[in-house]
C-alpha cells in the first residue's frame, strides 16, 4: 500500500501550516519524542517507499514536514518515484531556535514594519519565505556522495557538500552537524540536521 503525502502528514501533528498561520502568535511546538517503534533506518533501505511516505513519521522533524506540505512543487517532487532527493530536515528544536519564524525576514520587517505579514500581500510574502526555506533544505541528488558539491532546490543558492570529520557528518560550508540518516527509500533519503541552513 502506498500512502500519499497528505495521509502521512495528516497523521502527524499539524503545526505551522499556512491555513492556521498566525504570524503574531507564539507557535506551539509539541514535545518531541523519537518514535521507538520505527525500524532502524541505518540497516534498512525501503525501495518501494517514497520520501513523501516517511517524512511525517519522525516527530522530531514534524515542523519541517508540515512546512513542506505548503510547498506544492516540493511535496510533489518527494511523491515522485523517478526524482531523487536528499531532504535535509532540521530538527524542530533548530527551527524553534531561529530568531524569528521561518516565514519572517528581518529585512522585510525593517522595510515594512510590524505589519509585514498582514493581509493578502503579507500572506504572499510569508508563503514565499516558507517556499524558500523548504527549497533550501532539499538537494535534488541521492545518493549524495561525500564531497559532492550540489545546489539545493532554491534558485541562486550556493553550493553545499558534506564531509565525515572524526565520525561526524557535517554539512558544509556551514559546518552543520548531520544528526543521522533517518530514512532511505526509493527516491532518496531523509537526513536530520541540527541547525537550519544559512541561505541568502
Ligand atoms: C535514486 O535512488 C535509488 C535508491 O537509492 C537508487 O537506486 C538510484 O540509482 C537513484 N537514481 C539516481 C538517478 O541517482
Amino acid at each position: 500500500m502506498k500512502l500519499s503525502l497528505l495521509n502521512i502528514l495528516a497523521a502527524s501533528t499539524p503545526v505551522l501550516t499556512l491555513t492556521n498561520f498566525q504570524p503574531q502568535n507564539q507557535l506551539q511546538i509539541p514535545i518531541q519524542n523519537q518514535d521507538s517503534t520505527m525500524p532502524n533506518p541505518h540497516t534498512l533501505t525501503q525501495p518501494n517507499v517514497l520520501l513523501s511516505d516517511v517524512l511525517g513519521r519522525d516527530r522530531s522533524i514534524n515542523t519541517y514536514a508540515g512546512l513542506i506540505r505548503d510547498v506544492e512543487t516540493v511535496s510533489t517532487r518527494l511523491d515522485t518515484a523517478d526524482s531523487n532527493s536528499t531532504v535535509l530536515a532540521p530538527l524542530n528544536s533548530a527551527i524553534d531556535a531561529l530568531p524569528g519564524k521561518p516565514w519572517e525576514d528581518q529585512h522585510e520587517y525593517n522595510a515594512l514594519g510590524a505589519s509585514a505579514y498582514d493581509g493578502d500581500e503579507g500572506q504572499e510574502r510569508a508563503r514565499r519565505n516558507i517556499r524558500r526555506f523548504v527549497q533550501a533544505h532539499v538537494v535534488p541528488v541521492s545518493p549524495w556522495k561525500e564531497g559532492e558539491r550540489v545546489r539545493s532546490l532554491l534558485d541562486g543558492d550556493r553550493e553545499i557538500w558534506w564531509e565525515n570529520k572524526d565520525g561526524v557528518m557535517l554539512l558544509q560550508p556551514d559546518g552543520i552537524e548531520i544528526q543521522n540518516v533517518a530514512s532511505k527509500v526509493g527516491n532518496g533519503e531523509v537526513w536530520i540536521i541540527k541547525a537550519v541552513r544559512k541561505y541568502a
